[in-house]
């Protein structure tokens, strides 16, 4: 069985196999065991400087690519673009060819473009590994997402899941039915038409308006966030208000009861509380949520140490 993985660069989850996504699971397992030590520390990427270059805000995402970098002894260094000479005109392979220039090994992108992750792959030389571009892909939240459901239901394959809300601006829910489609899961997207796009029936999942009816058929529901500041700007929404895209789109107690079996639930985060779901179904005991952010630490420490030659380092090195 190989260790290593296909791909040089993280930029989306079609950069990998599934025989690649099972040796990313499997080197997580491994660091999740780590983590529970005391001492929660690797010397792996001792010899590794990684940049984290974030031109988007982030919470989860930052921090948990930090964490994983330092518990695995990487040298890092974090980069904010609202501090930066990128407010100067400096342009995007510029100012990172000038971290490069600084011995840094592998870049961490967070960027509002779609396709910035591929766009730097193909001029600066190191490993990228996408955090977020636009709305186009989150290969690491996708591959925690999809961690997560094999070790709550102890599998992937067969799985039902529904991905239900802002799927037209989401790319948590393009990574997800990528990862998960690989993987061997059934999916179901649902949400209002104005917040599906138009062909999503060609990446082989099936379509709903109706969540109750959803809810019933899955056995995980991973409800995502609604992307206001990625509608038409000054208040304008692709629905008619918050208030019925809750009642229509929203997952409450009394919804989550009345479905008659237990179903995962699961966000990528940040929530909207009270919007696509209530706190009582966030915070209950069906949530999944925190373990979804506290398996992305073990789940980036396999993707960052496979990108930087996995087992084989010490051979090489
Ligand atoms: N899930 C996620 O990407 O969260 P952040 O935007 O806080 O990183």
């Amino acid at each position: 069985m190989s260790e290593a993985l296909s791909t040089r660069h993280l930029l989306g989850i079609d950069d990998l196999s599934a025989a690649d996504i099972e040796l990313i699971f499997r080197t997580a397992d491994g660091f999740k065991e780590v983590l529970s030590r005391p001492i929660k520390k690797v010397p792996s990427l001792r010899d590794t400087t990684i940049a984290n270059i974030f031109f988007e805000n982030s919470t989860r995402t930052r921090i948990s690519f930090e964490l994983a970098e330092k518990r695995l002894s990487a040298d890092v260094v974090n980069f904010s673009s609202g501090t930066s000479s990128t407010k100067k005109g400096e342009t995007l392979v510029d100012t990172v060819n000038n971290i490069l220039a600084m011995k840094v090994d592998m870049v961490v992108m967070r960027h509002a473009d779609p396709g910035a992750g591929v766009f730097l792959s193909r001029h600066v030389d190191a490993s990228i590994v996408n955090a977020g571009d636009g709305t186009h892909e989150h290969p690491t939240q996708a591959l925690l997402d999809a961690y997560s459901i094999r070790e709550k239901l102890g599998r992937v394959k067969g799985v039902k899941v529904a991905i239900v809300g802002d799927i037209l601006h989401s790319r948590v829910a393009l990574s997800n039915i990528l990862c998960l489609r690989k993987l061997g899961a059934e999916v179901t997207l649902c949400g209002p038409a104005t917040l599906m796009p138009r062909h999503a029936r060609d990446l082989g999942v099936h379509v709903s308006h109706d969540l109750d009816e959803t809810l019933r058929w899955c056995d995980v529901a991973n409800m995502l966030r609604i992307q206001l500041e990625r509608q038409g700007g000054d208040g304008i929404t692709n629905f008619p208000s918050l208030r019925e895209y809750a009642m229509l789109f929203g997952l409450d107690r009394k919804r989550y009861e009345a479905i008659g079996k237990e179903i995962t639930i699961m966000h990528p985060g940040p929530i909207n509380r009270g919007v696509e779901i209530t706190s009582d179904v966030a915070d209950g005991a069906h949530s999944i949520i925190l373990d979804q952010v506290e398996n992305g630490v073990a789940v980036r420490m396999a993707v960052l140490f496979l990108l930087a030659g996995g087992p084989g380092r010490s051979a090489r090195s």
